[in-house]
């Protein structure tokens, strides 16, 4: 049967039912009316709250459908596979069965840079809608980053005034901005909620502020004027961790966002902090002696564990990227996001999960969607398996999957969607249902269910390019590669990671 995710269990009988008349559904929820012909209260298709030892059942008998859950979310989740059953149309018979599904993970998600390149409210929600057809509950949303800063807060005015706008893109000289208002951060908020996703926003931090840093370069260790970065790579413009204005700023913008996001998860970011600027500056170097530290990645894990306690009053629960780990000293309470491919790193994450941190699998080979098909493939998304990665243990430990799909080189919504479906289907699959991979069904049900993003008029990879041969799959890296060199600042601190740096001496 065509249901992706693929369900925990389904007991199959025998014989039919339609409900072709006008296919109108029993239910008190709008979204669930929406996704077939309405709501009628006479329906035989009927979903209804009530005990469930699962997250839903499904019982589709020759004389109707019965949707039964616990939650309201359960029942969204039981619309989505009747949904996925009708094949499209609500003439055919749907097969006599019982599904029983639970997912197998809590967290589900997928990520959007909307800094790199900015999309509008109407390409976010349908990401949205189209995302929850497949189950997943979360949106990674990168709002901050050194290209541009996306919100609007109210207290710190040039952030959208100066911060969200860039002179142009690796040298092509036409400006590119953009900014959500408030109001429209609400409408995507509750548009997700709608549909049981939860927006996690992202300020990440204290690396890739470069637009913050532009508007406000007071938070920088020199001080100095910058712009907002016009070119990709890492960017050394960061915030300095030894000015008290840096805190008090960084606490203004959670206070709005914390109002704007009222989910539990919030991203600090974390990633890729090229430290050159506090090996040089006299506050960073201040922080340093008085609080004992012995290298610069426990500066920075100084920073994280103080912008983590100011998070704490929100009641909000920080994730980091896995660079935070390196410090040795992160709090306890942080979820740590996998994303590097060295082994160091899943060494670290790996011991992280033994010792209880909750991690997020999304490593970058192959679960970031920039990719194209011929790096990161179908069947490598589909075949990564979050247990072997970090070790038979590690269930308990892993929060869930999440598949980032960063913009630098997606500057259009078509090749969002593209980059996006059908790929990220896998790791929705690999979220939700239990272990144990069988590729040739997982791509027959795909095929049954791609008329979902058909009818949102979602264009997405045709499967035959999914997972070119060697030759292909070769051209593409080479060409991916050499597009990523030449979009990187050429001044940038590419080789951060090589440089020796020492400590805050000043
Ligand atoms: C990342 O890809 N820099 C998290
Ligand atoms: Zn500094």
């Amino acid at each position: 049967m065509n249901i992706l995710p693929k369900p925990f269990r389904i007991d199959i009988g025998e014989g039919g039912f339609s409900f072709r008349a006008d296919g109108k559904v029993a239910t008190d929820m709008p979204v669930i009316a929406a996704m077939f012909g309405g709501a009628d209260a006479a329906s035989r298709v009927r979903f209804r709250k009530g005990d469930t030892e699962w997250d839903y059942e499904l019982k589709i008998t020759k004389q109707g459908v019965t949707a039964l859950a616990a939650t309201e979310e359960g029942l969204f989740h039981a619309a989505v596979t009747l949904l996925q059953l009708t094949g499209g149309s609500l003439e055919t018979d749907l097969p006599v069965c019982t599904v029983y599904d639970k997912p197998r993970f809590g967290y589900r998600a997928g990520m959007i840079d909307v800094s790199r390149h900015f999309f509008g409210v109407d390409v976010i929600k349908k990401m949205i809608d189209t995302m929850a057809l497949f189950k997943f509950n979360h949106l990674h949303f990168h709002v901050s980053d050194d290209q541009g800063f996306r919100l609007r807060i109210d207290a710190l005015p040039k952030l959208h005034q100066i911060g969200s706008e860039r002179k142009g893109t690796c040298g092509d000289g036409e400006p590119h901005g953009g900014y959500y208002t408030k109001a429209q951060i609400k409408e995507i908020v509750d548009y997700a909620a709608e549909r049981f996703i939860e927006i996690v926003p992202e300020l990440d931090l204290p690396g890739h502020t470069r637009a913050i840093v532009a508007a406000y370069p007071e938070l920088s260790c020199s001080g100095k004027a910058t712009e907002v970065a016009s070119w990709f790579g890492i960017h050394s413009k960061i915030l300095c961790t030894g000015k008290e204005r840096v805190y008090e700023a960084l606490d203004k913008i959670f206070a709005e966002m914390a109002e704007m996001f009222p989910g539990k998860l919030f991203h600090l970011g974390g990633d890729e902090v090229a430290k050159l600027e506090w090996a040089k500056c006299p506050d960073c170097a201040a922080t340093y002696r008085r609080e004992g530290l012995k290298n610069l990645e426990e500066l920075q894990g100084y920073f994280t564990n103080r912008v983590i306690n100011m998070l704490k009053k929100y009641g909000k629960t920080p994730i980091l990227w896995n660079e935070a780990l390196n410090s040795g000293t992160l709090d306890k309470s942080a979820v740590v996001q996998y994303w590097t491919t060295d082994r160091p790193s899943a060494e670290k994450v790996k011991k992280a999960v033994q010792e209880g941190r909750k991690v997020i699998m999304s490593r970058c080979a192959p679960y970031y969607l920039d990719y194209p098909c011929g790096v990161h493939s179908l069947k490598a998304m589909y075949e990564l398996e979050p247990l072997e990665e970090l070790g038979k243990e590690s269930e308990k430990g892993i929060m869930g999957v999440e598949c980032p799909l960063w913009t630098e080189h997606v500057a259009d919504a078509e090749t969002l969607f593209r980059r996006f479906y059908p790929r990220a289907l896998a790791v929705a699959e690999t979220g939700w249902s239990a272990p144990g991979k069988d590729r040739a069904d997982f791509m027959e049900r795909l095929k049954g269910v791609l008329f979902l993003l058909d009818r949102k008029g979602v264009v997405y990879t045709p499967l035959d390019e999914c997972d070119p041969g060697k030759i292909k799959s070769a051209l593409q890296a080479a060409a991916f590669g050499m597009k990523m060199q030449r979009r990187c600042d050429p001044t940038s601190a590419r080789n951060w990671r090589s440089m020796r740096l020492r400590e805050p001496r000043v």
